[in-house]
């Protein structure tokens, strides 16, 4: 989806933000501090109800104020989300509540660049199951719902193994044969979408990373070879003693190996950026293959890739028709590029939390 406009109250120093006539490129300038990447947190929060800084809405709602509000609409759909400072939040879609975000996270399909960070490859298997994850979520329709019926059937498990020491393996049997049942789809969904997205994933590095041999290689967090409810099985007696599950779906790991080994000891600090730019793009192109347009967060564009990964990148998004927020200090620069490259964008002042439009390349007078 494209938004069309986008208001913020209240997110960190940003009182009242209000974008219109968006185009497909937006681009936040602005001295440091003066709230660039809160306009891109503002836009995850709505996306996703959390932000990429940190867990505790207090710390991105304004000071002195107990509530913030993201609204954004697209040509078809309104969709906005308040988050209180005592953790509850409201989340409306056309003007009607909606219980839960993940209506809207399904609308608005979301990714993050920060090219300051490399965890996703250089931290353990979590960041790259959510990456792995955020695919599934999108373009596997029967994986949220059955991840729901894991986590709980996994936790009524653990429950139980947090509880009682020694427990028999005839008290777990029923949730063994549940986890095992669900996991089993899960394992085999996450397989099937891997295979596919291993082509996109190939593309993008061909244009990233051409110097570079890498494969993505997805492991289950479980022997196959015997199968989740063996597993479950053979590892009783050890998870008993530790209280939980120590093997399943919700241990999965995304391998990126090279021919020399994994990508974290290999790549240098820029490659594993361009790497993990790479996945994100492969993932966006394989949405975009299912008509689906991906929203982009790209903090900090300039300051860490070089003129000609900065082109390919922009090139790139705007093949796959996504909608770019980008934050900058060099302006410049990437008005360049989008010049070379006839897109259209608006360019926004950001100044001590307020946002002020400088230009509008598709003004219409
Ligand atoms: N809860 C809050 N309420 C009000 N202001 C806050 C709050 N939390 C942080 N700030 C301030 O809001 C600003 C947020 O800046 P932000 O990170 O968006 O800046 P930026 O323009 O991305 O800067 P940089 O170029 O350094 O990345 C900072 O000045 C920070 O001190
Ligand atoms: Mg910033």
């Amino acid at each position: 989806m494209h938004f069309t406009r986008l208001n913020i109250e209240r997110v960190r120093n940003l009182e009242t933000v209000a974008m219109q006539n968006l185009q497909p490129f937006t681009i936040l300038y602005g001295n440091n501090g003066s709230g660039k990447t809160s306009v891109l947190e503002a836009i995850h929060l709505l996306a996703t109800g959390r932000s990429f800084r940190t867990h505790i809405p207090k710390h991105y709602i304004q000071y002195k104020t107990d509530n913030a509000i993201v609204f954004a609409q697209s040509l078809e759909e309104k969709l906005g989300i308040q988050k209180l400072i005592s953790g509850e939040q409201i989340i409306k879609l056309n003007g009607d509540n909606v219980a839960t975000q993940g209506q809207l996270a399904k609308k608005i399909p979301l990714q993050h660049i920060d090219p300051l960070s490399t965890d996703i490859i250089d931290h353990g298997a979590k960041p790259r199951r959510q990456l792995l994850d955020w695919l599934m979520f999108h373009v596997e329709p029967n994986f949220y719902p059955i991840w729901q019926l894991y986590s709980r059937a996994l936790k009524q498990r653990n429950i139980l193994l947090k509880g009682q020491k020694n427990i028999p393996l005839a008290v777990l049997e029923p949730w063994n044969n549940l986890v095992a049942e669900y996991g089993e789809i899960l394992n085999s969904q996450r397989y099937a979408v891997v295979e596919q997205w291993q082509v996109f994933f190939q593309q993008a590095i061909q244009q990233l990373l051409p110097e570079v041999e890498i494969q993505l290689e997805y492991q289950a967090g479980y022997s196959l070879s015997i199968g989740l409810l063996q597993n479950l099985i053979n590892h009783h007696v050890k998870d008993s003693e530790k209280r939980y599950t120590e093997y399943g779906p919700h241990r999965a790991d995304l391998k990126l190996k090279t021919a020399q080994g994994d990508a974290d000891i290999v790549l240098s600090r820029g490659q594993k950026k361009l790497l993990i730019i790479a996945l994100k793009l492969s993932q966006i192109a394989m949405l975009h293959a299912s008509n689906m347009e991906t929203v982009v967060l790209l903090d900090d564009l300039t300051a860490e890739l070089d003129y000609q990964a900065q082109r390919r990148l922009i090139t790139r998004l705007n093949e796959l028709s996504c909608q770019v927020f980008l934050t900058t200090l060099d302006h410049k620069s990437v008005e360049k590029h989008l010049y070379a490259l006839s897109i259209s964008y608006q360019l926004f002042n950001v100044n001590n939390g307020c946002v002020q439009l400088m230009k509008n390349t598709n003004q219409v007078e």
